[in-house]
Formats: C-alpha cells, structure tokens, sequence
C-alpha cells in the first residue's frame, strides 16, 4: 500500500480585482447572468460566462422548475448552449458567481459534481483544459487551470 496524492493546486484571489483583466470581464459576465436566473424556489442564483477560442462570452444561469430535479444548475445551461450552438468551437475558460437571497455568500461557489462530470466530458472532447475561476457574490475567488484538477479519479470514455 501507498499514498497517492491526488496534488490540486488552485489559485486563491482575495477578490475580483486581483483578477486579470481577461479573468475580472469573463467574472463580470457571470455576476451578471445570475440576474437572470430563474431560482425562485432556492433563491439561489448561479450564472456561468464561457469565455470561448475566439473570445467571444457564452453565458448560462440556473433554471429551476416545481418538480425539483427537473431544474439545471447554470454551469450546465452555459456549456450545453455553447456546444449545441457552436459544437467544434474550443472554451477557454469558464467563470461561475452566485448570489442568494438567504445569506451572504462570502465565500467561493464551486461547481457541483455533476456539473464538474458534465464539463469535463467537453474538457477531453476538446483536448485542452479549461480554466475554472469561481467566487461567491464578494470576498475570495478560486482559479484552477482545469476542469479535471477539480476531478480526481474521473471518469471518461476510455472506460467504455
Ligand atoms: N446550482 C447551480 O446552478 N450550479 C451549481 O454548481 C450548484 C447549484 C443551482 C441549482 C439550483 O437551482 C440552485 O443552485 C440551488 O441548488
């Protein structure tokens, strides 16, 4: 037996102005596509802005629905718009925000699991890794330079 480290490493910025300016825009795009998103249920609202090979801003939010799960996290709205629109072209990098109405989020929103599943599968599609950069309404922002450093173990097509 052996110890394997699984080695993520990210980024931690004390807030968006620390950004780059490519990085502060792409997260100004996300910020603003919470606004609308469709959360009345959660009231949590989560926008995403892909920021594509030629430079130009695909941005998802939340969609929610009254039979739950029926519902799509922002993430996934933002990555299938963008592939089922412009399926050969590559995604650069992705930036998530979120903002509630029940609590300050302080702190960096990252991407749930099956957005993470979901988001790699266009990662290795691709074959060239996607920046992730993520953050709550204010306060600290994480950037990691792929969608698998984010996902250890992964599981992909290799397996089928
Ligand atoms: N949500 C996202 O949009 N992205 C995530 O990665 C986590 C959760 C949404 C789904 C639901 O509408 C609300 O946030 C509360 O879970």
């Amino acid at each position: 037996m052996k110890k394997i480290n699984l080695g993520t490493t990210a980024l931690l910025f004390e807030d968006i102005n620390q950004l780059s300016d490519v990085d502060k825009n792409l997260m100004k795009f996300a910020v603003k596509a919470t606004k609308d998103a469709y959360a009345p249920y959660s009231k949590f609202s989560v926008g995403a802005a892909l920021l594509m090979e030629d430079d130009t801003i695909i941005t998802g939010n939340n969609q929610e629905n009254a039979a739950y799960p029926s519902g799509m996290c922002a993430e996934r709205v933002a990555i299938w718009k963008a592939s089922s629109s412009f399926p050969n072209k590559k995604v650069k990098k992705i930036a998530i925000a979120a903002i509630s109405s029940n609590k300050k989020l302080d702190r960096p929103v990252g991407p749930c699991g099956a957005c993470r599943q979901t988001l790699f599968e266009y990662e290795v599609k691709q074959g060239k890794d996607v920046e992730v950069i993520f953050m709550g309404e204010f306060g600290n922002v994480i950037k990691t330079n792929s969608i698998a450093s984010l996902l250890p173990f992964s599981f992909d097509n290799t397996y089928l």
